[in-house]
């Protein structure tokens, strides 16, 4: 493959790469989902499967993925097509591209709705609406919010246009541009967060809560929801982080650069937990509360403490500069594979993308109100989207993605692409191999 650069265009530094990336994979899943599932699952024993699903699947995919789009330069589909291709196999691989295109669009449709709640909690923050409130009136504000699709409509269609217009400028003036004033913002806004959260009395709970391994608590189920979200909070298995790397400067090491994504990744979701759930505990409040805890449980406690609006709103606002950053990698490998595969102009790819993903998301919004009657195997269409993306489409691409890279790309290709010494070489080819399609089989049998 003699492309020496993505016709999209190329990350300015090894070091844009880490932030684009590290924007793609910190989002909801590490401030909304991980600190609820964690307090669902018991806490320390899920966080310790947590870590180690991230180290002995998440990264070797997360390598394989990387390796692939920066030796193709292209889309996922295409990567993976000519990479069977130089390999000797069928172009039938770029399947895996294609339904990680698809769960890219599922997961754009029901994240947008939340990321939607996000901008509206940032506005009542702004205005004082949640100043003081009890559990019980918090609690009928979120469900008000959710009963209520005009507005709903009017933030996430907000939202879908926040991310079209990233989206459209392209991966240097758009993504690349993003991500050099999100991500310090983003690093800045937790800090500050951290802080106050180390300054309630609930932070010893918190930690304990999070960190005390109690080995005897660990039950299959957090083992499934622990695998399952490691691939979602990596944005592995859908071709994301594919079309990130095939815009990856020739020089950067893909191994050290993953492991830093993978280590910044983990920690924003340990510090996002370590900032919730001693705000959860000085407050007497429940840390299993689930979807809930950030916009019920979390506004009550902040109404309760001082300067509480000011550290909610920053809060949400740090929520929603995850979010924005992580759904812009959902489309993007769309887009490239639009403009790479059918000549699209870049902004009608994103705009044909944007209304498709605008109009699912719509399916999703009215799951709380006027289509909660529409269910697939007794799912809303909200959480059947979530379930098929998380728990089904994600691992899939990930195992799929994992076996081609270990079994049928030609092994000296990835020693040329990713230049690493034998031992890492073998420790990656282990789990590519074998740990991770064996691991990622019987979540996905026992899921099913
Ligand atoms: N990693 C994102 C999160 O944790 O919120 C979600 C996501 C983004 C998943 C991009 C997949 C993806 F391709």
């Amino acid at each position: 493959m003699k492309n020496k650069t993505s016709i999209q265009g190329t990350w300015a530094s090894r070091w844009i790469f880490i932030l684009a990336a590290t924007g793609s994979a910190v989002g909801l899943g590490n401030i909304w989902k991980f600190p609820y599932i964690t307090g669902e699952n018991g806490g320390g024993a899920f966080v310790l499967v947590y870590l180690i699903c991230i180290a002995l699947v998440g990264l070797p995919i997360m390598m394989a993925e990387v390796f692939i789009g920066r030796r193709a330069r292209k889309n996922p589909i295409n990567a993976l097509e000519d990479l069977a291709e130089e390999s000797g196999q069928s172009k039938k691989w770029g399947i895996i591209g294609l339904m990680g295109m698809l769960a890219g669009i599922f997961i754009f449709s029901f994240y947008s709705v939340v990321a939607g709640w996000v901008l509206h909690y940032i506005k009542a923050m702004a205005t004082g609406e949640l100043a003081n409130v009890s559990s019980e009136q918090a609690g009928a504000l979120f469900n008000e919010l959710l009963a209520d699709p005009a507005t709903l409509l009017g933030w996430h269609t907000l939202f879908t246009l926040m991310v079209l217009a990233v989206v459209i400028a392209g991966v240097n003036k758009g993504l690349e541009r993003a991500t050099r004033i999100m991500m310090p913002a983003l690093f800045f806004l937790l800090i500050a967060l951290l802080g106050y959260a180390i300054s309630t009395p609930g932070f010893s709970q918190g930690w304990d809560f999070m960190f005390h391994f109690d080995v005897s608590e660990l039950s299959w189920d957090a083992v499934l929801v622990a695998l399952g979200h490691s691939f979602f909070t990596l944005s592995l298995g859908m071709g994301t982080i594919m079309a990130y790397g095939s815009y990856m400067p020739k020089k950067a090491s893909i191994g050290s650069t993953v492991l830093m994504v993978g280590a910044l990744d983990t920690l924003v979701a340990l510090v996002a937990g370590l900032a919730i759930f001693p705000i959860i505990f000085s407050n007497g409040m429940n840390p299993g509360a689930g979807p809930g805890l950030m916009f019920i449980s979390l506004p009550v406690a902040f109404g309760q403490m001082a300067f509480g609006q000011f550290f909610g709103f920053l809060f949400f606002v740090l929520v929603g500069v995850a979010a924005w950053t992580s759904a812009i990698s959902l489309l993007e490998p769309s887009v490239a594979f639009l403009v790479e595969r059918f000549k699209l102009k870049r902004s009608t790819a994103s705009i044909g993308l944007a209304i498709l993903v605008w109009l699912l998301g719509i399916a999703c919004l009215g799951s709380f109100n006027f289509m909660s009657d529409v269910t697939f195997f007794g799912k809303n269409t909200f959480d059947a989207l979530d379930y098929l993306t998380t728990n089904i489409m994600l691992p899939l691409g990930g195992i799929l993605i994992a076996i081609f890279a270990g079994w049928f790309v030609k092994d000296q290709f990835v020693k040329d692409e990713v230049q690493t010494s034998n031992f890492i070489h073998v420790c990656w080819k282990v789990s590519v191999c074998v740990i991770s399609p064996i691991a990622v089989s019987i979540v996905l049998l026992l899921n099913l």
